[in-house]
């Protein structure tokens, strides 16, 4: 059974109901001075004010490690090459305990690119990401912005096989991973990436600041704006912080918005 979009957003958390104001082109947001786990409720006839443009990009802080070995083996690999070297990959000790490598799932043809962590029991299992509780809840979260994996969205991860016990990926995981997700990002040319999580942001934006304190901001990898928000484990742990993991859902789609067309006034 397939839910409605306003029960997709009751099962995120968000309620009352947010109501898209004009389709795809209108985002309804919260009032500055509403708690952040109060929606706001739109009439739909209510005139619609001017969104304000999102602030300038800003310079990721720390610069990116050079000259791992396995950087200049995958960066000419196209897609299915891609693919066989993740599966096939040893760089790592992170190969010895897994069932699989995740390499990701969704449109080669993205506007949305969703990082995680890392495959957990369920994903090395299936060999799909987010296939476990938390991606369900990231499906809601998708569904709420009438978007779908596979349509218009890829999902991937800061590393491709499972951390023992899902434990956090080290840092040296991470830097030996860091040019499959590299390689990912220069063929899917998505519109725009959303970090879930710490360690997703740690992997590419090589930034450990708290994840509070990034979100709402606009990044950029490569050209490609890049936005911050909650890892959906963590949402599920969290519950009220449901409602910021909206307002970052709808400011990505602003600077979606910006990207695809920037001279309309979203
Ligand atoms: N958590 C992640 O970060 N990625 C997955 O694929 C599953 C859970």
């Amino acid at each position: 059974m397939s839910l409605s979009r306003e029960q997709m957003l009751v099962e995120m958390g968000i309620s009352p109901i947010w109501i898209l104001r004009d389709g795809e082109q209108s985002i309804a947001e919260p009032v500055a001075t509403a708690p952040a786990h109060v929606a706001e409720v739109i009439p739909e006839a209510a005139p619609i004010p001017a969104i304000q443009p999102v602030s300038p990009v800003i310079a990721t802080p720390i610069a990116v490690p050079q000259g791992h070995f396995l950087q200049g083996a995958v960066d000419a690999l196209d897609w299915p090459k891609l693919a066989q070297a993740v599966s096939a990959c040893r760089a790592c000790p992170l190969c010895q305990q897994r069932k699989q490598a995740v390499l990701g799932v969704g449109d080669l043809n993205p506007d949305w690119l969703f990082i995680g962590e890392g495959p957990g029991a369920d994903e090395d299992a299936q060999g799909e990401p987010f296939v476990g509780q938390a991606g369900k809840l990231l499906d809601n979260m998708l569904a709420a912005l009438d978007i779908s994996r596979g349509n218009k969205v890829y999902i991937g991860n800061a590393v491709k096989c499972r951390p023992p016990g899902n434990r956090t990926p080290e840092a040296m995981e991470l830097t030996t991973c860091r040019p499959y997700l590299e390689r990912q990002i220069a063929l899917l040319k998505p519109k725009i990436i959303v970090l879930l999580g710490k360690v997703a942001v740690h992997s590419l934006l090589l930034d450990d600041k708290s994840l509070a304190s990034l979100r709402g901001k606009r990044f950029e990898y490569g050209g490609i704006p890049v936005v911050v928000t909650y890892h959906p484990a963590y949402l599920l742990r969290n519950l009220p912080d449901k409602a910021k993991a909206w307002e970052d859902l709808l400011f990505a789609r602003r600077v979606l918005n910006e990207v695809v067309a920037p001279e309309l006034p979203f």
